[in-house]
């Protein structure tokens, strides 16, 4: 009897357990904890249509900035297309974790934080950092490197310390490179789509002699 129970702990018990278990300190998920707060749902929509979202609950150590409806308003009213929103959006990513008390303790009163738009590579040079500063008053700024201090920290919306901290800025950073077109793929010419996976010759014969593909293929 005691052997039964004992086989059915392992066979039955224990995996739902341990699947409870995995259930309960899995990663955290951005999209459910924006969901309690309606005055973030349009930042929330868009971190879902650009997939930043899947990006940040890949990381760990990451700060979102947030911004509220009606700053998210000025944003959309603009016309930019999903790839420039993600663009501008992803700067919006910290890859550190700054809960609102690390905030108001940056050493130096200071820092460039490297965002998730530095990381992608879309960000000539260091565009990629926000930095983030102690003003007077106990205010603290933030904006694009060498750019304007022109949004402020309004307050902690969601802290996970230290996987994930959402946290309100006042409004969207301004960044000309975030917020440029991005370059539509047809614009790239098949000689530099061929090149970067290593078929450049390959490509460059085609190209000046487009019989030449059939060689090739028999080749292969
Ligand atoms: C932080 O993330 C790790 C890795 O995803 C996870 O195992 C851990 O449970 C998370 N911590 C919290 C407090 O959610
Ligand atoms: C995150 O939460 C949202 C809303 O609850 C859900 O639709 C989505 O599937 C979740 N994502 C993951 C990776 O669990
Ligand atoms: C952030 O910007 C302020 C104001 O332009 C500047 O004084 C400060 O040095 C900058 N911080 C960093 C870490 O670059
Ligand atoms: C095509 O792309 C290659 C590599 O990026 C570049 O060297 C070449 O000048 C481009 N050709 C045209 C016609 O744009």
């Amino acid at each position: 009897m005691a052997k039964k129970m004992r086989e059915t702990i392992i066979s039955y018990i224990l995996p739902i357990l341990l699947f409870l278990f995995a259930v309960e300190t899995h990663a955290h998920n951005v999209t459910r904890l924006l969901s309690n707060h309606p005055s973030f749902s349009s930042f929330n929509h868009f971190l879902t249509q650009t997939h930043l979202a899947d990006e940040i609950n890949r990381r760990t150590t990451i700060t979102v900035c947030a911004v509220d409806n009606a700053a998210m308003t000025a944003l959309t009213s603009k016309g930019y297309t999903i790839s420039t929103l993600k663009n501008i959006l992803s700067l919006h990513v910290l890859l550190d974790y700054f809960g609102a008390k690390k905030l108001h303790q940056i050493s130096g009163g200071s820092a460039l934080a490297a965002t998730l738009f530095q990381a992608t590579g879309e960000a000539p040079g260091t565009t990629g950092f926000v930095n983030i500063t102690m003003l007077r008053g106990g205010k603290v700024g933030f904006g694009p490197k060498d750019g304007d201090l022109s949004s402020f920290f309004v307050k902690s919306i969601e802290e996970v310390p230290y996987n994930i901290s959402v946290i309100q800025i006042s409004r969207i950073l301004p960044s000309d490179t975030a917020s440029a077109p991005t370059p539509p793929p047809a614009e790239m010419n098949i000689t530099g789509i061929m090149s970067a996976h290593g078929c450049k010759v390959f490509a460059e014969t085609l190209l000046s002699n487009p019989g030449a593909s059939k060689t090739y293929q028999k080749e292969a």
